[in-house]
């Protein structure tokens, strides 16, 4: 579908020169943990992850598996489908909260893995909206004409920062990654526009308290649990629906479109009722609305990485129909995207 815009900001072109996704990709890890294994490490029960949260069982990275493997085996995939070959790549943009190390950055260590030596290579963090803020990045570079071919990645190891004593996270969360490769493309609108927002005064809601220099990891960090992810669920749930009604909504507003012009929306894979709620105030058909968080829970910066991966392979969206990117997490974060596929 061609899509016309009287509002100058609804088209994510400039001078002519647009930004498509030419390919996309996704891994995941090949141990799955149930609900009913979770049953056996902490008290809780299938019924009432399901009944919260939709997730039924996460993949876990095995001990030698890091966010950089899973990121490089997204990618391959990715510039499988795109035809693109690792010479070609000239910018990698790893998003993760888990890398493989503070550093150096797992885009460098994924650049070594896919041998795209020619590539720029750096890490971008912010969490769950991680890929939107790294595609919005990517794309700049497109537009701009600066680079032919941008490889980004969400990957993260979240099992790694989880703390499988505490029945309040570790039930939601799972590894993973996706991958996209952007380009332009002759006769293709690509990105339409993106949304990128955030609010700092909430950051303590959803945090890794140690690790960082505000507080080094020492013994007494370390027996005191700050390098464990720890969120407040509650305020976290309607902050999420909120900010990502709102993105989605800004985004269409800019493409002077509304919810029935959109094949495929693809949020951020938390939590069902999140899911449910964003979409009941966005007007959503069950039919538009993309879910596979029953499958792997929450990966964070590889959420919607892996859903839109899976929408394409399920035949969800066909070339030239509009995907609706909406995503939400720490910082806080959120962002939008309205993409021509
Ligand atoms: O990716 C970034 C964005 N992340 C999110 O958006 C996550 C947002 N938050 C959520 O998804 C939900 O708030 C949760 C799924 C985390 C929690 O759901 P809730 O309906 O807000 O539950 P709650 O926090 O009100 O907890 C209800 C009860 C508590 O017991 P009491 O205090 O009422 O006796 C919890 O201790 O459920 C208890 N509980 C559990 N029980 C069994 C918490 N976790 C579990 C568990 N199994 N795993």
């Amino acid at each position: 579908m061609s899509v016309q815009f009287k509002n100058p900001r609804a088209q994510n072109n400039f001078q002519g020169r647009s930004c498509s996704i030419t390919g996309v990709g996704s891994y995941v890890p090949e141990k799955i943990l149930t609900n009913a294994d979770l049953e056996k490490m902490v008290e809780t029960s299938d019924e009432w992850i399901t009944s919260r949260t939709g997730i039924k069982e996460r993949r876990i990275a095995a001990a030698d598996e890091f966010t950089s493997d899973l990121a490089t085996k997204a990618a391959e995939r990715a510039m499988k489908m795109a035809g693109v070959t690792a010479e070609q790549i000239d910018l990698i943009i790893v998003a993760t909260l888990t890398p493989d190390m503070p550093f150096p950055s797992t885009a460098c260590l994924v650049q070594r893995k896919i041998g795209a030596l020619r590539a720029a290579a750096f890490d971008m963090e912010a969490a769950c909206s991680g890929f939107i803020y790294a595609l919005e990045i990517g794309q700049q570079f497109i537009m701009s004409r600066a680079y032919e071919t941008v490889l980004v990645i969400g990957a993260e190891k979240l099992s790694s920062i989880v703390n499988w004593k505490d029945r309040n996270t570790c039930v939601l969360f799972g590894d993973g990654a996706g991958a996209a490769i952007l380009q332009h493309r002759e006769n293709s609108q690509g990105f339409l526009t993106s949304v990128m927002g955030a609010d700092g005064n909430k950051a303590e809601l959803l945090s890794q308290p140690g690790g960082g220099s505000a507080c080094p990891a020492t013994p007494e960090s370390v027996a005191k649990g700050l390098h464990y992810l720890r969120m407040d669920g509650k305020e976290t749930f309607k902050s999420a629906v909120n900010a990502m009604v709102s993105a989605a909504t800004e985004a269409m507003r800019r493409c002077e479109i509304d919810i029935t012009k959109i094949k495929c929306v693809i949020p951020h894979q938390a939590n069902e009722r999140i899911i449910n709620a964003v979409g009941e105030r966005l007007g959503t058909t069950p039919e538009q609305l993309f879910v596979n968080l029953h499958k792997y829970g929450n990966t964070s910066a590889a959420s919607v990485a892996i859903a839109l991966d899976e929408a394409v392979a399920a035949g969800k969206v066909s070339r030239g129909d509009l995907i609706l990117l909406v995503v939400f997490g720490a910082g806080l974060t959120w962002g939008a995207a309205v993409i021509e596929w």
